[in-house]
């Protein structure tokens, strides 16, 4: 049994762009082979798919980014905070996952901050899809393209 909720894609989790849903897709996939792992995975394999995650997390949270960028989202530096912070703290666990062989750690540690993004998935994003789907801001979907608005500092993961 995994320790954390591990939803499937489905088009009810569509936020209108394909570039996004097919990164929303591919997260949960790697969701669901953590979750796996959890289960019964070796420390080498708990440390490759957490690196896997984090890069996803780092080049997803971006392009989310920029689709914010050709709206007028209004919640869109909130969210881009909360990328911020999760990307920090995957990135935090994935130093200390791959400094131990501690089995119990390694799953609850994974297990914690994999949790962490599915809630973002299943609550912020759904926010922003809200908008963008929204009749007044029909035609502002804007795509995963160009100029990336990300909030960056020297201290960014
Ligand atoms: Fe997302
Ligand atoms: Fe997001």
């Amino acid at each position: 049994m995994a320790q954390f909720e591990c939803p499937e894609w489905t088009p009810a989790l569509s936020v209108g762009n394909d570039q996004i849903d097919g990164e929303h897709r591919e997260f949960l996939v790697t969701v669901a082979l953590i979750a796996n792992l959890i289960e019964g995975g070796s420390a080498v394999e708990i440390k490759a798919a957490t690196g896997a995650m984090v890069a996803l997390l780092r080049e997803h949270f971006q392009n989310e980014e920029r689709l914010f960028f050709g709206t007028a989202y209004p919640m869109a530096m909130k969210h881009s905070v909360e990328h911020r912070v999760l990307l920090f703290m995957a990135s935090d666990a994935k130093k200390m996952i791959d400094s131990s062989n501690d089995q119990v750690y390694l799953r609850l540690a994974l297990g914690i901050i994999t949790q962490l993004v599915v809630d973002h998935l299943l609550q912020s994003d759904m926010e922003y899809k809200t908008y963008l789907l929204s009749d007044q801001n029909a035609g502002m979907e804007g795509t995963a393209t160009g100029a990336a608005p990300v909030l960056e500092t020297a201290d960014r993961p």
